[in-house]
């Protein structure tokens, strides 16, 4: 039995065939999906799919790609939408200065005011960093977000990283790239986090993992990190699908 804790099944990739998806993924042992929002959009997708099928949970959130799109009142709409049944983490947020698709200092001031408000709520958060690492963690330490919960969505890190992330509480997903070929740096991520804090992922349509890189991802696939993950840490599968969603449904609050 799997948790996927991270996968954009809204995405209108899916738009042809979602069902037969989402079915697919409960039918290969995938028994619970946290599917994030990334703009206002999807997040309301993402909790009308939580409002649809049982096993799946939503997080409500503004990417950092959509900051700059992001102002008072929409905030105060995904506040509104986090209050319902099925939402169960703030998310993703974060900063991406790889593509910079929002100005820097938007990205900044929009990632604050989403933690201030998970921190308010009582509620975890999804994290999504990319080459911001050191102001990524500098926010999370000023607004005390590890109080309510920090998980990094598809860590792409360094095991050093990882292990001051674990010191302050946080949890750590893997997602396909573990099992690409030059996954050396992200090995080692997991060789350095314990088992109580891993979670696994497929941040579906993307990241799409080894033996089908190059297709659109799905739910279904996140059994593959759960072998490689297996392999690394010398656990059996079972071990690995048992323990990460653990985690998974302990992190988000789920029975
Ligand atoms: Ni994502």
């Amino acid at each position: 039995m799997l948790f996927d804790s991270h996968a954009h099944l809204d995405s209108s990739k899916f738009n042809q065939d979602r069902d037969a998806v989402i079915k697919r993924a409960y039918d290969s042992g995938v028994k619970w999906i946290m599917n994030p929002g990334a703009d206002y959009e999807s997040s309301i997708d993402a909790v009308k799919l939580a409002e649809t099928y049982d096993f799946m949970y939503a997080a409500v959130g503004i990417h950092p790609h959509d900051a700059k799109s992001l102002d008072d009142m929409m905030l105060g709409l995904i506040k509104a939408m986090a209050r319902k049944r099925k939402v169960k983490a703030i998310g993703e947020i974060g900063l991406d200065y790889h593509y910079d698709f929002s100005p820097r200092d938007e990205q900044v001031y929009w990632f604050r005011k989403q933690l201030q408000l998970a921190k308010e709520l009582r509620m975890p958060v999804i994290i999504h960093d990319r080459e911001a690492n050191n102001d990524v963690m500098k926010i999370l330490k000023e607004e005390n977000s590890f109080e309510t919960g920090v998980l990094m969505h598809c860590f792409s890190g360094s095991a050093e990283l990882a292990r001051q992330y674990v010191k302050l509480g946080a949890y750590i997903s893997i997602a396909g790239p573990v099992t690409f070929k030059n996954s050396r740096k992200l090995i080692e991520v997991v060789e350095t986090v314990p088992m109580d804090r891993l979670m696994i992922e497929t941040d579906s349509p993307y990241l799409t993992p080894t033996p089908f890189r190059g297709k659109r991802n799905e739910s279904a696939h996140v059994r593959y990190v759960a072998e490689k993950i297996a392999e690394i840490k010398g656990l059996t599968f079972e071990e690995v699908a048992e323990q990460t969603a653990k985690n998974a449904k302990k992190y988000f609050n789920i029975e």
